[in-house]
């Protein structure tokens, strides 16, 4: 896809990860709609972006606010005319083993990180079809395909998106209207507490700099990629996961006593 021009929507727009695909794609020429709950944080990623003559405006949503949710689409198209391109990125996180989890921060991170991505692109997939051109892009996760001890809510909200992804990619196929589904591995930015980037260094966990997850993220877009894992060996596990699961599970066993050591910290 050429980005030129193009009116891109994205979520989590003010996170560490979710900012740097906004400025970057503002430098290709696209015009960013960002959208998050903090104006204050909007503005600066704004200002950011038309420093470098890039074109940007904001939208306040909390996406967790059903009302807010159910009007964001009509509200876009109302001030905006259409979207090319919607980007799922916000989301959240919990590190801790499921009979401590609080039931309704389960509920948040499935309904942020899952149910929202859905339902915004229910809102924006019929203009797209109608136009025969746009793409949705859903910010998954390495945990979307490999589930791990005291990430159970994040794991299976990730494994959701991946889900949802692959069955919209199959439904779209020949409307004009592509799905991309990414996962990078851990990232460094404030989504990650200290407690996992203890239990990160102890296990040996990769985590990439904002700014190249973001740099690979644009170049699928432009390139059109379908589904993409980023991090080696994070990939092949990943195909590895899927084919010998019980493999990983063995593989995994001391690292899950490691990472239930370090979620008693959150
Ligand atoms: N960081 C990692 O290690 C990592 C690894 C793999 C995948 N990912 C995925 O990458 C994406 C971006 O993560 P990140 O690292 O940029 O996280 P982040 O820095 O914590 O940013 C999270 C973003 O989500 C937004 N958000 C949270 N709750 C919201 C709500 N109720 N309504 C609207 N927006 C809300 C936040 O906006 P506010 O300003 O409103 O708080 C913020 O922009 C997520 O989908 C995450 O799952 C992250």
């Amino acid at each position: 896809m050429k980005l030129e021009n193009k009116k891109i929507m994205i979520t989590g727009a003010t996170g560490g990860l979710g900012s740097e695909i906004a400025i970057k794609l503002a430098s290709y020429g696209s015009e960013l709609i960002l959208v998050g709950r903090n104006e204050s944080e909007l503005n600066s990623v704004a200002e950011q972006i038309h420093l470098h003559d890039g074109k940007a405006r904001i939208i306040i949503a909390d996406l967790l606010d059903s009302k807010v949710l159910n009007t964001l689409g009509q509200k876009v198209f109302n001030e905006v005319g259409h979207i090319d391109v919607l980007i799922n990125a916000a989301g959240l996180m919990s590190f801790r083993s499921f009979v401590e989890e609080d039931a309704e921060m389960a509920e948040r991170i499935m309904r942020l990180n899952s149910i929202v991505p859905m339902l915004l692109t229910r809102q924006l997939l019929p203009a797209m079809i109608k136009r025969g051109s746009g793409k949705i892009v859903n910010v998954g996760s390495t945990f979307g395909s490999i589930a791990f001890a005291c990430f159970a809510s994040y794991s299976a909200s990730k494994f959701a998106l991946r889900g949802f992804s692959e069955a919209l990619r199959r439904e779209v196929k020949g409307t004009g209207v592509s799905v991309n589904y990414i996962a990078p591995r851990a990232i460094k930015t404030p989504f990650n507490t200290e407690a996992v980037y203890k239990m990160a260094k102890v296990v040996g966990m990769n985590i990439d700099e904002p700014q190249w997850v973001a740099e690979q993220i644009v170049k699928s877009i432009k390139k059109d990629a379908k589904d993409v894992y980023l991090g080696f060996p994070e990939k092949l596990f990943v195909r590895i996961n899927s084919i010998l699961p019980r493999l990983v599970d063995k593989a995994l066993a001391k690292q899950n006593n490691q990472m239930a050591e370090f979620a008693k910290q959150e």
